[in-house]
């Protein structure tokens, strides 16, 4: 089994798409450089979602027209729906005639392990939700873009409260059938413990879904997606990597959250921290990065970058 450990980083998407005020397309393209530059091996750059839904990402294509490519690093972003999907197909063209590359180079679909938090969050139940992917999944064969399904709410619901396992690997299976090629499970509202977290990568294998060292021919490949709400997260991702899990999901500064997860008093919770989640592998003795090391000092000033911009204050001064 590899000893090295793929890294997403999704402080870009997730750790912003939740923060008040404009922040300027211009910095979130910063970050987007700042955390290529530390080495990890895809950056989730935005969402092409309802910009009446989602605000802070509706500048998504600007964003994509800012920042500079490295080889070897994916930049990805998200699609909820055709209208999505077309929006991300121009991006793509624009940015072939810029650079000569076609970004973004890999995209995200996302659905939920939970009826209700699925219909709060893209307004379909979970069967809507992979009916409107199948399109996607379709140009995304035959462009070759690869695509990653994820899955929220794999223990918890922030409506419904506990999850079972197996209804997780329900909706894995669905993305099988779709032809994802990754599989991402996001505990959202990081209620995760290491035996829940492990009983749901056990149920989602038995669905033909494989890590590095145990992967199905063919068959997509398992992502873990923490937030980190009860501290518990390194501890999850270490359980996992036990398992054989070889790709997470982190944010630089801990930024994070989806904003229909958030219930009333309570937002909800960032994602595992890039800098947590690499002392993780450190600790279990892998190396972080399946492409090339991370530069640490470089991670660090991209985590700084990130938790800057998110604090800065809002646009209007405040005023709602
Ligand atoms: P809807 O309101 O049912 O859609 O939303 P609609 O088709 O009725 O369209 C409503 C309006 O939005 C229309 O505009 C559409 O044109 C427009 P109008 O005619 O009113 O002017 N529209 C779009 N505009 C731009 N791009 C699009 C698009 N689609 C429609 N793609 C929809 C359905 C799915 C669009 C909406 O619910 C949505 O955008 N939801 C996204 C929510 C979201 O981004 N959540 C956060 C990401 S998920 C997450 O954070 C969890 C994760 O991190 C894992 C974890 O932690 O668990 C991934
Ligand atoms: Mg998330």
């Amino acid at each position: 089994m590899s000893d090295r450990v793929r890294i997403t980083d999704v402080a870009p998407r997730d750790g912003l798409q939740n923060e008040p005020g404009g922040i300027p397309a211009r910095e979130k393209a910063a970050l987007v450089d700042a955390l290529s530059a530390a080495g990890v091996d895809e950056v989730e750059v935005s969402s092409f979602v309802s910009p009446k839904w989602v605000p802070q990402l509706g500048d998504a294509a600007e964003v994509f027209s800012l920042i500079s490519p490295r080889d070897g690093v994916v930049y990805s972003a998200l699609v909820p729906n055709e209208r999505g999907l077309s929006g991300a197909m121009e991006v793509r063209a624009a940015s072939k005639a810029r650079h000569g590359r076609a970004l973004p180079d890999k995209l995200a679909v996302f659905t939920a392990a939970s009826q209700t938090f699925s219909r709060k969050n893209t307004n379909a139940t979970i069967e809507e939700t992979i009916e409107r992917f199948a399109p996607i999944a379709a140009a995304c064969r035959g462009e070759g873009i690869p695509l990653r399904g994820y899955i929220s709410c794999i223990v918890a619901c922030p409506f419904e409260g506990a999850i079972e396992a197996a209804a997780v690997a329900r909706v894995a299976r669905m993305l099988v059938d779709l032809g994802v090629d990754e599989i991402d499970l996001g505990d959202t509202i990081g209620a995760g413990t290491p035996d829940s977290i492990g009983r749901v990568i056990e149920a989602v294998m038995e669905e033909g879904v494989g890590t590095p060292g145990a992967r199905p021919a063919g068959g997509p490949h398992m992502t873990l997606h923490l937030h980190d709400t009860f501290g518990a997260a390194a501890s999850c991702v270490e359980r996992s990597l036990a398992m054989g899990v070889r790709s997470f999901d982190a944010s630089a500064g801990g930024l994070g959250g989806c904003p229909y997860a958030s219930t009333p008093g309570r937002r909800a919770p960032g994602n595992i921290a890039t800098a947590t989640l690499l002392q993780a592998i450190e600790r279990a003795g892998l190396r972080a990065g399946a492409g090339r090391d991370i530069d640490p000092s470089a991670m660090h000033e991209a985590s700084t970058l990130a938790a800057t911009i998110a604090s800065r204050p809002p646009a209007n001064g405040g005023r709602s």
